[in-house]
C-alpha cells in the first residue's frame, strides 16, 4: 500500500473520463502520474519496504514475463489482463463506495491518498527526488522522452516538430535536444505554452490559429520542405486494441524524410489490452515507426 504524495493530471485520465476509450470502466479511481511512500507491505513483497519512496508503474516490468525476458519490447503481460478489468491480479478490487465496488484505473488509481499495487508495478525511486514534482516521471517524461530516442532514434541534426505542448510534448522538446536536433518546432493553439517550451530547448514555437494556411504548409515554409521528424501529442487519447487515430494536424502533412513515432513510446508503452501503438497513419509519404 502506497500513500501518494504527489499526482498529476496526465491528459489520459480526461480522455478515459470524457467515455471515449473503448477501456474505459467506470466508477474507477482515476490517475497514474504520482509519486508516494510505501506505507504497508502485503505478504512476499520483498523488493521494497516501508518508508521507500516509489513511482506507481503502469506498465510493469515482470522479469520473468517472457515479453520482457525477450529484450525487444517492454510491453510486460504479467497483469495485463485484471489490469484492463480494472482489478488486482487476484481478480479484486481494494476501492468501494458504500459497499459497492470501484475499478482501479491503469491499476495505479492514484487519485487516492491511498492505493494498492502489485509488487511489479512498483517502481523505488531515490529519496532524494523532489516528491514535489517526481510524479510527471510517471508517463509525460518517459512518454516523450522515449519516443524520441527509443522509437524515432531522432538522430543529431534532425529536425523536428512537436504539435501539442503539454507535457509529453515538453518532453519530446526536451529529448530532441538531448538527442541534438538542430531545430525544433513547438506547435500549440495556446500561445502561453512558447515561453516554457522556448527554455526547454523549442527554437521556434506557432499558433495554428494565427495562419491560414494549414499547419504543416507554415511548416514546410518554415524549413525549406519540411521537418525530419514530427510527434503528435494533443489530445487525441491513446488507441484502443487495433485502433488507428489521426488529427487534424497531422492529416497531410507530409514532412521531409518523415517518421512518426508512437506516443507509446518503448520506454512507457501505451496501456491498451493488446499493447497496440498509437499509430498514425496521416502522414501518407511517412514510414510509420
Ligand atoms: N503512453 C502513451 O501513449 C501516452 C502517455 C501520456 C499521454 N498520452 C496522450 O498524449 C496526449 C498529450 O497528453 P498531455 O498530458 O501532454 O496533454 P496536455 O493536455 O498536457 O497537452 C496537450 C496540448 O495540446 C494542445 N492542443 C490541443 N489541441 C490542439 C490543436 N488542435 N493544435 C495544437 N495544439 C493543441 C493544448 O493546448 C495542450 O498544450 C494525450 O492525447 C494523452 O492521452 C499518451
Ligand atoms: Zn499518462
Amino acid at each position: 500500500m502506497i500513500r501518494i504524495v504527489t499526482t498529476s493530471l496526465c491528459h489520459t485520465d480526461m480522455f478515459t473520463l470524457s467515455g471515449a476509450d473503448p477501456e474505459g470502466l467506470f466508477p474507477a479511481v482515476f490517475g497514474h502520474e504520482a509519486v508516494g511512500i510505501i506505507e504497508e507491505l502485503g505478504a512476499g513483497v520483498t523488493s521494497v519496504k516501508p518508508g521507500d519512496h516509489v513511482m506507481p508503474l503502469y506498465t510493469p516490468e515482470d522479469p520473468n514475463c517472457p515479453y520482457i525476458k525477450s529484450g525487444k519490447s517492454n510491453l510486460c503481460q504479467t497483469i495485463r489482463k485484471t489490469q484492463g478489468q480494472g482489478v488486482m491480479p487476484n481478480g479484486t478490487s481494494r476501492f468501494s463506495y458504500k459497499g459497492k465496488m470501484i475499478h482501479h484505473y491503469m491499476s495505479t488509481s492514484t487519485f487516492a491518498e491511498y492505493t494498492v499495487l502489485p509488487e511489479i508495478a512498483v517502481a523505488k525511486i531515490s529519496n532524494e527526488a523532489p516528491l514535489a514534482k517526481a510524479s510527471v516521471m510517471g508517463c509525460a517524461i518517459p512518454t516523450g522522452m522515449g519516443a524520441v530516442r527509443n522509437t524515432a532514434k531522432v538522430e543529431p541534426g534532425a529536425t523536428v516538430a512537436v504539435c501539442g505542448l503539454g507535457a509529453v510534448g515538453m518532453a519530446v522538446i526536451q529529448g530532441a535536444k538531448m538527442q541534438g536536433a538542430s531545430r525544433i518546432i513547438g506547435v500549440d493553439t495556446n500561445p502561453n505554452k512558447f515561453a516554457l517550451a522556448k527554455s526547454l530547448g523549442a527554437h521556434a514555437c506557432i499558433n495554428p490559429i494565427e495562419f491560414s494556411q494549414p499547419t504543416q504548409d507554415v511548416i514546410v515554409e518554415m524549413t525549406n520542405g519540411g521537418v525530419d521528424y514530427s510527434f503528435e501529442c494533443t489530445v487525441i487519447g491513446v488507441a484502443g486494441a487495433g485502433e488507428e487515430i489521426a488529427t487534424p494536424l497531422s492529416v497531410g502533412y507530409r514532412p521531409r524524410l518523415a517518421q512518426v513515432a508512437y506516443l507509446d513510446a518503448v520506454s512507457c508503452p501505451a496501456w491498451s489490452t493488446s499493447g497496440s501503438a498509437v499509430t498514425l497513419t496521416s502522414i501518407p509519404t511517412s514510414p510509420t515507426t
